[in-house]
């Protein structure tokens, strides 16, 4: 059964894209066939990947008929890896892909046309609560909200709770909050650790995992890579992906009530 998973946040520069990168990549390193979808009109994960203003074909393709969705995802060099980029997309046409999105049932078509075989489908979605976040929470199991270390952000989340909950509701019942993930966490600042405190306090479904504030994030993006992929000693935040893969996997097989595939182990001795 694939999952599928939007990545949302009213706020810009949260990490959402960030997040659905190396979330998606640790996914696909623990052996689960993952399909990350770019579904934000400025192409995050594109531009993430890539140095410069490229024009991989994808979404936007698929959309005006140009291209067959299965052409347009692409298998990475890790084998349980595959990208569907947001497509080639003048910046004039970003109203028309919106609408084009919000059309009826054009979303689940578009996912169940390539979703076969995959585990996860993590959906990175653009900054506030438009229609492609819309299209997108209304066709997912699961939302994933980044909590940015900031107060504004905490300021602010209540929004897209709102939305989340309106589509449940109203849309689409099957959607079940994953939780809130605390990201750019700068642990030498006294104001992002009171985010902190007080979203573990104040909010239900903050995720254990947190990503703390880094250097290596800007030094990726300028790279092109996810952090797991930069040269050099592994870094430790690209070991947060690892957890945040594991506790999200454990989590949703407690809300869809299926097993873990933990295999029994006998009692040994050790001395
Ligand atoms: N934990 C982090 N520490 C430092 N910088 C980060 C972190 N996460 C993301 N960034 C950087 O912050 C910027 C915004 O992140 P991004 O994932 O693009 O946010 P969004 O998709 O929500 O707009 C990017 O330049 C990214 O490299
Ligand atoms: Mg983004």
């Amino acid at each position: 059964m694939t999952r599928r998973t939007t990545i949302a946040s009213q706020k810009g520069g949260a990490g959402k894209t960030t997040v659905t990168l190396n979330l998606g990549l640790a996914m696909a390193e623990r052996g689960d066939r993952t399909l990350i979808v770019d579904l934000d009109p400025q192409g995050g994960i594109g531009h993430s990947l890539c140095q410069g203003d490229v024009a991989l074909s994808g979404i936007a393709d698929v959309l005006m008929g140009a291209c067959e969705p299965s052409d347009a995802v692409i298998q990475t060099k890790l084998s349980a890896l595959s990208i569907l980029p947001r497509g080639k997309l003048d910046a004039v046409d970003v109203c028309e892909f919106e609408q084009a999105l919000l059309g009826e049932g054009v979303l689940e078509e578009l996912f169940q046309s390539v979703e076969g075989g995959f585990d996860h489908v993590f959906i990175d979605t653009p900054s506030g609560l438009g229609m492609p976040t819309r299209a997108a929470l209304a066709t997912s199991d699961f939302a994933l909200v980044p909590l940015q270390g900031e107060p504004l952000a905490l300021r602010s989340v209540h929004q897209i709770l709102r939305v989340i909950d309106h589509v449940k509701r109203n849309e689409n019942e099957r959607l079940e909050l994953l939780g809130l993930l605390p990201t750019m966490v700068d642990r030498g600042n006294q104001a992002s650790l009171e985010v902190l405190i007080q979203s573990w306090r104040d909010l239900a479904g903050v995720f254990e995992t947190i990503i703390p504030r880094a250097d290596v994030f800007l030094e990726a993006s300028e790279t092109g890579l996810p952090l797991a992929y930069l040269s050099g000693p592994k870094r430790p935040e690209a070991r947060r992906f690892e957890m945040l893969a594991n506790e999200i996997s454990n989590l949703m097989n407690e809300l869809t009530g299926t097993e873990a595939g933990n295999v029994e182990q006998a009692q040994r001795q050790l001395l």
